[in-house]
């Protein structure tokens, strides 16, 4: 809005009162900060009624000049402390409609959100799955629950065997002819891939299996194994030997030491029991906790397909040998990250597990 520069002192104290009015009554009627925010831009801001008004000053006398511009200064000052406090009621009108507006969940976790990582058990099958997985090993899978035959019989375990004992066990009774049990080692994928497939096979099978066994340091009633089957023309303990110690120092380094001692599984013929030198003392330390001064760690059971596994599954064992081995992740989990305690594992304390 231009004003006449002629304006007369008259003309502008009348023009003045009439700003004020205009502005003091919409400053009442004002409902929001924006609206207000453009209200006071438009009567203080640099074009806003009263800076325009002002320009008229400078045609004034000197007299006029001492009456008008003290008063219009007055009301600028008087405005601006006008919009202020509006400003501040109306925003807290504002935020309080807000927050009446915003459903706030309070069971949400507070920030900083803590970021998931890997369970350790994990973190050591994935590490041993991939170095059987560049040895040539395919991924095979069971059912957690398992029928009898593949369990024991198919694996040549007799029915007199202590593991079909219902100590070791868990068995679920099934009124319909055939009991199940829940699986308790991994070996029983061997013989449905055989079942299924015919050589050359090379699988691993890691999964969970079962045992009726009181919780300790070094036991729990559920842990998890990986099974290796390895079936073709040819296949020999040394092959099982080369394959293992190369697994073992995948897993715990070049220098690892390796040894295989004679041992008996029902499914295999001749069976061994695979030690690594204990990577904590290296044989070293009489009273070391971890080998208990012995020098060596029992890794694994492992050894020649048994010719009655290969015949249950109708693989001729004239012509086709192979070898199996079965480890306990935990084991070797808790051997790599010295972890004392297999319960450290399903406790899931976050303090313990988020070290690994
Ligand atoms: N199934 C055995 C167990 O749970 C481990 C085992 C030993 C698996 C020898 C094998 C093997 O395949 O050849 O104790």
């Amino acid at each position: 809005m231009l004003y006449n520069i002629y304006m007369t002192l008259n003309e502008l104290q009348t023009k003045l009162s009439e700003i004020e009015t205009s502005i003091n009554s919409k400053l009442q009627t004002c409902q929001d900060t924006k609206t207000l925010q453009d209200l006071q831009i438009s009567a203080l801001g640099r074009k806003g009624a009263l800076t325009e008004l002002l320009k008229n000053l400078k045609d004034l006398s000197l007299e006029e000049k001492k009456l008008f511009g003290p008063k219009s200064n007055a009301l600028k000052q008087s405005l601006t402390t006008a919009f202020e406090a509006k400003l501040a009621e109306l925003s807290l009108k504002e935020i309080n409609e807000n927050l009446n507006k915003t459903k706030i969940d309070l069971t949400l976790p507070a920030f900083p959100f803590n970021q998931g990582k890997r369970h350790p058990l994990a973190i050591a099958q994935k590490r041993m799955t991939d170095i059987l997985s560049r040895l040539g090993f395919v991924w095979a899978e069971g059912p957690l629950i398992e029928d009898e035959l593949h369990n024991f019989d198919a694996l040549n375990i007799p029915k007199n065997h202590p593991a079909r004992d219902m100590q070791d066990t868990f068995f679920i009774k099934n009124t319909a002819r055939k009991d199940f049990v829940l699986r308790t080692h991994t070996s029983g994928v061997q013989i449905r891939t055989m079942q299924k497939q015919k050589p050359p096979i090379r699988i691993m099978a890691p999964g969970r299996v079962f045992r009726k066994d009181a919780i300790d340091a070094t036991h729990y009633p559920v842990f998890n194994q990986i099974e290796g089957l390895y079936v073709d023309k040819n296949v020999s303990l040394a092959d099982l030997k080369r394959d293992l110690t190369v697994f073992m120092r995948g897993l715990f380094g070049q220098k690892a030491e390796v040894r295989f001692r004679s041992s008996f599984f029902p499914f295999t013929e001749p069976s061994v029991e695979v030690d690594v030198k204990c990577v904590f003392c290296e044989g070293k330390d009489a009273n070391c906790p971890v080998c208990r001064g012995s020098g060596w760690k029992e890794m694994l059971g492992a050894g020649v397909v048994h010719p009655n596994v290969l015949k249950n599954c109708g693989i001729d064992p004239e012509v086709y040998s192979g070898y199996a081995f079965g480890m306990g992740v935990e084991r070797l989990a808790m051997f790599s990250l010295n972890i004392k305690d297999i319960r450290a594992f399903y406790e899931n304390d976050i303090r313990i597990l988020e070290q690994f």
